[in-house]
């Protein structure tokens, strides 16, 4: 398939390509487009064919699920059986952004689209160009991240075109995404909203609109049994080529540890890569080090993460090394998405120290 690539500029947006765009969605075609988490790869939500093309250019599993994106509140009825109080709450506050919300889903929306649940996950971006592109397709776009299924997910427009070109009608590339990680997911179908997916909206910002909240157990530890609720964070995300470890404790022993392990893979003839904080990135001895932001500068992590993670698949690294970073706040959707790339792979110099 001949892929168009076409070029947006949020503060000038042209509306004859968006309306292009919004063709090739109503025609049942598959559109890249840009959002402020990460790219989506867009399709006609309330159409099963569509849904079905976007399993197979993702090579994604179909009993993963799709969010639903949507421009306008007016639009949230005709997909879902019913709004909780709690929702409109929720998107009064966060929408339109970086939140996706589990309803109960009405007829409308195909089984193909939900992954056979009767539940459906709803999004409203706040990016323009995105907004625009949902307007133009018909107002529901069932959208996964852009990348090829078992990638990070794409934050530039470059690496969509890495893994879409040739696999879909069309890539509208625009800036890079603003956030880098992929929306918080909170399911309102049951009494207490429970987050299943952490993101840039955080626990205690959903608490201070909603009151408790809990987070699905099997987000918070990884040996534990159970089945996650949101079927995408079953599989292992967001995998590095590299064999990628997570190193935990005091920054210095930390430094100490990766320079270690660095020099001892190096000598073996591996290509190895660190993974570094502005604060530590000096400190480093080992040949490939790139800096994820400052330790302070948690948005900064968040944006750079994910494109690290690429740049290193892309110099083939076969060996990566990464600080773990603090777990409050945003650093709780940080660590989440290390840890899936890392298979949970973590030394913990504190542990060991103990032992
Ligand atoms: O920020 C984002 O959410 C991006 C942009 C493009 O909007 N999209 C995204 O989609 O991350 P995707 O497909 O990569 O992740 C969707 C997640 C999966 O883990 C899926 O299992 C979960 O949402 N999900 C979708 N529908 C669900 C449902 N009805 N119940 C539980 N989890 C659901
Ligand atoms: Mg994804």
């Amino acid at each position: 398939m001949k892929t168009e690539i076409v070029f947006i500029d949020e503060n000038n947006i042209d509306q004859d390509i968006i309306d292009r765009a919004g063709d090739i969605i109503k025609r049942g075609g598959l559109v890249a487009f840009p959002t402020e988490t990460v790219y989506g790869l867009g399709g006609d939500a309330l159409n099963r064919e569509s849904s079905r093309k976007i399993y197979a250019a993702k090579g994604r599993p179909s009993d993963n699920p799709l969010i639903v994106h949507i421009a306008d509140m007016e639009a949230l009825d005709r997909i879902v059986s019913d709004i909780p109080a709690s929702a409109l709450k929720l998107a009064d506050y966060f929408w339109p952004g970086p939140l996706t919300m589990i309803f109960f889903k009405s007829d409308a929306v195909p089984y193909d689209t939900t992954g056979g649940l009767d539940t459906v996950a709803v999004r409203m971006p706040v990016d323009s160009v995105a907004r625009a592109f949902i307007r133009a397709s018909g107002g529901y776009v069932a959208a996964p991240s852009a990348n090829i299924s078992g990638r990070p997910s794409p934050t530039s427009a470059r690496f969509v075109e890495e893994d879409m070109d040739g696999r879909i009608d069309m890539i509208i590339k625009g800036d890079d995404s603003r956030i880098g990680l992929e929306s918080t997911i909170v399911d309102i179908t049951s009494e207490k909203p429970m987050i299943l997916r952490p993101g840039y909206i955080t626990k205690e910002m959903l608490e201070e609109v909603v009151g408790e909240v809990t987070i699905d157990p099997t987000i918070l530890d990884a040996a534990c049994t159970e089945r996650p609720k949101a079927p995408g964070m079953r599989y292992r995300h967001y995998a590095p080529k590299g064999d990628l470890t997570v190193v935990k404790g005091p920054e210095d022993e930390v430094v100490e540890y990766i320079n270690l392990a660095c020099a001892s893979m190096e000598s073996s003839g591996k290509k190895v890569g660190v993974i570094a904080t502005g604060e530590n990135v000096s400190n480093y001895s080992c040949a490939n080090i790139k800096c994820v932001g400052s330790r302070t500068d948690e948005e900064e992590i968040a944006h750079r993460l994910y494109s690290i993670l690429r740049e290193f698949d892309d110099e083939d690294m076969e060996v990566i090394y990464s600080e773990a970073f603090d777990e409050g706040g945003l650093g709780g959707a940080i660590m989440n998405r290390l840890l899936k790339a890392a298979g949970h792979q973590v030394i913990d110099l504190r542990q060991e120290e103990e032992e």
